[in-house]
Formats: structure tokens, sequence, C-alpha cells
């Protein structure tokens, strides 16, 4: 069993896919002092009522079960922010990025100082929000950003029990100590106690380069896929929804590669205006998936073949509502969308403009994306003005070149 030499407040903000997986599995260190804050609707009430009836399972695709029996659960679920977050010694925001905000500026006055506050997944520009937020609250907290969930994972029953499809192999984080002037160590390792909950797998590995991290990130797999599935579907509802990444045809795969491409531009175009800053290994989507799903992945010949035969992705499906006639029609302000433009491919595109690049292909996907949102992102092939709640453009917290960019972090 996996444990912490001492012990360990955990604090856990959501209530997801996400944050079911990592309340579960957190739980099970030793020595480990699990809540979970979660605010949303009436998630909180819910999930403890079926926990103290249901106890609560954290299942893997390989059918190993961890269950904790009713009464015996490890963790609790609370609201209570201003009674839980002050004793955190490591406080993990797990929700998607559109949630952020809130959960920064509900923790933000009470979290102390010594306690790192960490996104998982932070997504482009987690650093900055969290900083100014903390900044705002008069805090001096280390902020950690990790890349993408470390597991692809779905609730099965909620309050109750989580299916983990997929583990990811690796998975990179950055680390700001930004506000901490005084230079004091942290009493932690943040990174270590989030690899001690995570087990052998997946590995964590420090990025240093925040904009190269940008890149890395997982919002552009799915914008690309959602906009070559549905930009010309007819409005007829399917009888069944379709493999999300499973089902990716050449044209998905184009798309990808179409913005890919497009960051690799921006990176050479980076290495020019950085030249102290490492932008070599912006990847490919084809190289991305290979590290991070290596031996899950079965036919490694092209994109189209890893997306097809990665068992991580087996049964997921396209955001779909059923209709009344139980027929389905796509849900296109999923969070695919809805979180992946305007805190992912808004921030590149951000990027994009700041070193002179073009791209078309993010472009498109962002003009088809804004007219379902009922937002506007970009207008005459230029970033419109965003407040906080709607997007996080570098721009929004006073970034406005790449030297402003990396004066930020400094
Ligand atoms: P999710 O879709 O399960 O999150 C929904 C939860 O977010 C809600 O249950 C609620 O607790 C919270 N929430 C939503 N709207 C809210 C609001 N207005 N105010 C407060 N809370 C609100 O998300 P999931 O699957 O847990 O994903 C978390 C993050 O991990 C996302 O950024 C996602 O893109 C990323 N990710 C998820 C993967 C997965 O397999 N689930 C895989 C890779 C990345």
């Amino acid at each position: 069993m996996a444990r912490f030499s001492e012990k360990v407040n955990v604090t856990i903000c959501g209530g997801g896919n996400g944050a079911h997986t990592l309340a579960g599995l957190s739980s099970l260190v030793e020595n480990a002092n699990v809540t979970v804050i979660d605010v949303y609707e009436d998630e909180a009430e819910r999930w403890t009522e079926t926990m103290k009836s249901m106890g609560f399972t954290v299942k893997f695709s390989d059918g190993e079960s961890l269950y904790q029996k009713p009464g015996e659960v490890k963790f609790r679920v609370s609201r209570d922010v201003k009674s839980v977050v002050p004793k955190s010694d490591i406080l993990i925001i797990c929700v998607p990025a559109y949630t952020h905000e809130t959960y920064l500026n509900l923790v933000s006055p009470y979290v102390p100082d010594a306690c790192p506050v960490i996104g998982m997944p932070g997504q482009p520009g987690f650093e900055y929000q969290a900083l100014t937020i903390l900044k705002e609250n008069d805090r001096k907290c280390t902020v950690m950003s990790v890349e993408t969930l470390p597991w692809a994972c779905r609730i099965s029953k909620y309050g109750q029990e989580v299916d983990v499809v997929g583990t990811k192999e690796e998975v990179r984080y950055t680390l700001v100590e930004k506000l901490r002037q005084d230079k004091k160590t942290l009493k932690m390792d943040p990174a270590s106690i989030i690899q001690t909950i995570l087990g052998q797998k997946p590995k964590l590995y420090r990025e240093k380069n925040i904009l190269k991290y940008t890149f890395l990130c997982i919002p552009t797999i799915h914008p690309p896929i959602m906009y070559a599935r549905w930009r010309n579907w007819d409005g007829k509802p399917l009888n069944a929804s379709p493999l999300f990444y499973q089902g990716a045809d050449e044209d998905a795969v184009k798309y990808m590669n179409g913005v890919t491409d497009e960051s690799i531009e921006i990176a050479i175009a980076l290495t020019k205006k950085v030249p102290d800053q490492d932008f070599s290994v912006v990847s490919t989507m084809q190289e991305w998936l290979l590290d991070h799903y290596t031996d899950q992945i079965t036919d490694k010949r092209s994109l189209f073949t890893c997306l097809k035969t990665n068992k991580a992705y087996d049964g997921l499906l396209h955001p779909t509502t059923k209709t009344s006639d139980g027929k389905y029609v796509p849900d296109l302000t999923y969070r695919y969308v809805r979180e992946d433009v305007p805190y992912g491919l808004i921030v590149i595109r951000q990027i994009a403009e700041m070193v002179g690049v073009e791209t078309p292909v993010i472009d498109e996907i962002i003009l088809w994306a804004q007219e379902k949102l009922g937002k506007e992102y970009l207008k005459d092939g230029k970033l419109c003005k965003l407040d906080r709640e709607n997007g996080r453009l570098p721009l929004t917290y006073g970034i406005r070149t790449i030297e402003e960019f990396v004066s930020f972090f400094a």
C-alpha cells in the first residue's frame, strides 16, 4: 500500500469523473486525510448520501477493483470551503477549465501559503490565472499545472463507482514558485505527493518551459474531432452515439494534424524569439499519443491507427443527448468544445499572433466553435477581448507579447 511518511491533508476540488477517481485513489494512501470540496448543484449531498449506503469503488479495465465498504470510506465530501481549505497541505483542482475561476476564487482567501495549488489538469493558461487570483488574495502559494488527467475515466454510478478505462504512461507538469519571494522551500514536494497517489503509472515529468507546455496539452485532440464529425451534420438525430476517438475518420485526422502542424510552426517561430528556451519537442499528435499510451496502442503506424487501436479509448463515445423518442443528438457545447476552445485553442491562437504565424486550421475550428457556443473569440481574423469568465487569453491577464509572457513567470 502506498504511504506518505507523515499525515497529509489532501483537498480535492470537483465532483466529476476525475475527482471521483482521484478521491478513491488518494484516500487509500496511508496517512492521507482526503476531503473533496464540491460546490456544484447538489453533488456534495448526493455523493455523501450514496457513499453512506453503497460505499465507493474505483474499477480498472484490467479487472482490478478498489472497493471501500459503506461506513469505511476513507474520504468525505463537503461544500464547507472555510473550514476545510485552511487545513490543506495540498489542494488539487480537478474540474474542466471553465470552472477553475470558480474554485480559485473560492479557495484563494483561505488556502495557506505553504499549500501548493494544483490544476489537474491545468490546461493552457492555468498558471497565470491561478497566480493572478492567488496574488489578488495576498497568497504566496506554489502553483502546479498537470498537463492532462492521468486516466481516461467515467463515473458509472454517481457518488459510488468510477471506471478507469485507461491510464497514461507519462504526464508532464509545470511548477511555478513566483509568489514565494521569501524562497522558503515547501514543506512537501507536490510532485512527490501526486506521484505517491498515482503509483507506478503515469510517471510525472517536470516541464520547465511554460510556453512549450501550452502546446503539449490535450486541447488539440477534441475540437478537431468534434469539428470534423459535426460540421456538416444534417440535424437528423442518430440511432446511437458514435465512437469518439476510435470513430475519428481521415477528415478528423487531417484537422488534428493541421492543428499540430500549426503549433509546430509557432514553436519554430518561438525558438527564434526566445532562443534560451527549448521548443524542440513540441510533438505531433501521433507522438503525443505514443508517449502517453505506449503499450495500449497496438497499431502504431499512423495517427489514424493509433486512435483506432488505443485500448484506453475503447468505448468512449461522442457527447450526445437523448431525444424523447430514444435517438441521439450531439452535445456541441460539451467540454470538448466549451473547455478546449476558450481554454486551449484561443491561448495557442494568441501566441501565434504574438509571433506572427498564420493559423488557418485553428481559425476555422474556432469560428465553428464560437458559433456553437454563442461567443465571439475571433472577428475579422483578430482575437476579440474576453473577460475572465469567458476564456483564458493571455491578454485578459495583461500578457500582450512573448516578452511579457516570459517575464510573467520570471
Ligand atoms: P467532468 O465533465 O466529469 O466534470 C464535471 C464536473 O465539473 C461536475 O460534476 C461538477 O463537479 C464540476 N462543474 C461543472 N460545472 C460547474 C460549475 N459551473 N461550477 C462548479 N463546478 C462545476 O470532467 P472530468 O471528466 O472530471 O474532467 C476533468 C478535467 O480532466 C477536464 O479538464 C477534462 O478535459 C480533463 N480530462 C478528462 C479525461 C477523462 O477521461 N475524464 C481525460 C483527459 C482529460
